[in-house]
This record gives structure tokens, C-alpha cells and sequence, in this order.
């Protein structure tokens, strides 16, 4: 496992990082067209898919909604609004929510509870090391994306729209061109405060 790197591939590794570190979520409202196509979504997919998995148990799943899908989660989201008490007018700003991002993917977490080896919060982990990777593999392709929820994740229509038995809706990652990138720093201050000595 320890073959020796050639120096062209540490620059190219070197510059890749440069790059991911400068990733900023970007929100529905900076997202335009074109959005990331089949291929695109699915080196993303196998981004994900490298995320730790204690016992390989793939806790996670995707759902793309694109196209004429985002007319239906609207009409999904205008619902919900409106069973959470929002008038006409908050309901169809929760409708423009769906149909803003030219892409848009559900993200599902299939925790097994009963695990004799694997308690839920390492599989909670790996959903997140997940969701991490596709922002990730997104921003190296040049595309804009963040993760999303809100109380209608637990609005039954939507959560019937989209789960299986024993899957939980984490949320939705918007994903497009960024209109607009935000750059400099981390805002979360230095690695420093991070990563420390033990001992
Ligand atoms: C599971 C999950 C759900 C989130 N839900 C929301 C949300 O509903 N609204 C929001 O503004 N940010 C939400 N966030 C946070 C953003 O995705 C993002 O991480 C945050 O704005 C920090 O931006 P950064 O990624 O550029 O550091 C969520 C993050 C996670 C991991």
C-alpha cells in the first residue's frame, strides 16, 4: 500500500485540496443553471460512497428530484407549509424552495438501531462523511451546493413522499452553478482549534 507517489500526482493532490479548501456552502437563491448531469451526480454518488462505514451497512441513500420532479416536491413543500399554519403567501415561498436549485437530492438515512456491532451514532457519522463527500466532489466539479432541512423533514406527506420503511429524512442538498461563490477563510477559525495534542 505503500507505492511511491510520482511528484506530478502530490502537485495535482496538492492543488485539489487547495481546492476543496476553499469550499463554502452555496444556498438555493445563488444557484442557476446548469445544474450537475447523470454522470456528474454520479461520481458525487461514489464520492459518498467512500465515506467511513463501520460494517459497511451503507446507512444512507439518495433521491434526485429534477426536472418536472420539482413540480411535485413544491406542491409537497406549499402543502406542508400550509398544515404547519403558513398563509398563501409563506406557503409559495416554501414552493419556490423546490423548484430554485436545478437539482435537488433527498438525503435518507437508514439507521438499524438494533446493530449488534454498530451503535446508530456511528451510522449517523457515516451519513454525514456521506453528505460531506458529495458537497465535496460537487465543489471539485464546480458546482454549488448545501445542505438543507427545516421542520417540513418531518411533515408526514413529505416524509411518505420520499422514505422507505425505517428511513429517516435528513434533508436535501441544492445543487447548480453558483451565481455567486463566497470565498477567503474558514469562518470557524484556525485548524489549530481542531486538531490539538492528547497527552
Ligand atoms: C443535516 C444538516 C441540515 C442543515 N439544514 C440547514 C437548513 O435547513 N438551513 C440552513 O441555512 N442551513 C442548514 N444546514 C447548514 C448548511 O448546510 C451549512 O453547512 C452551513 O450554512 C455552513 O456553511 P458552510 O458549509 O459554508 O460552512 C444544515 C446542515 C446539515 C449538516
Amino acid at each position: 500500500m505503500s507505492a511511491a507517489v510520482p511528484s506530478a500526482s502530490i502537485n495535482d493532490a496538492d492543488a485539489t485540496l487547495q481546492h476543496l479548501l476553499g469550499r463554502y456552502s452555496v444556498g438555493p437563491k445563488h444557484l442557476v443553471e446548469p445544474g450537475p448531469d447523470s454522470a456528474q451526480l454520479l461520481l458525487m454518488a461514489e464520492a459518498a460512497l467512500r465515506a467511513p462505514d463501520h460494517g459497511e451497512l451503507l446507512p444512507f441513500r439518495f433521491k434526485l428530484v429534477r426536472g418536472a420532479a420539482r413540480t411535485r416536491m413544491a406542491a409537497l413543500f406549499e402543502a406542508a407549509a400550509r398544515a404547519a399554519g403558513k398563509d398563501a403567501a409563506g406557503a409559495l415561498i416554501d414552493a419556490e424552495r423546490a423548484l430554485r436549485p436545478p437539482v435537488t437530492v433527498a438525503v435518507l438515512a437508514r439507521i438499524d438501531l438494533g446493530h449488534p456491532l454498530v451503535p446508530a451514532h456511528e451510522q449517523w457519522v457515516c451519513v454525514g462523511g456521506a453528505v460531506a463527500n458529495f458537497l465535496n466532489a460537487a465543489h471539485l466539479l464546480g458546482f454549488g451546493g448545501k445542505m438543507l432541512s427545516g421542520a417540513k423533514v418531518r411533515d408526514p406527506g413529505i416524509s411518505a413522499a420520499f422514505c422507505g420503511p425505517g428511513e429517516t429524512l435528513l434533508g436535501w442538498i441544492a445543487l447548480g452553478t453558483p451565481a455567486r461563490r463566497p470565498a477567503g477563510p474558514s469562518r470557524k477559525g484556525g485548524a489549530t482549534q481542531a486538531l490539538q495534542d492528547w497527552g
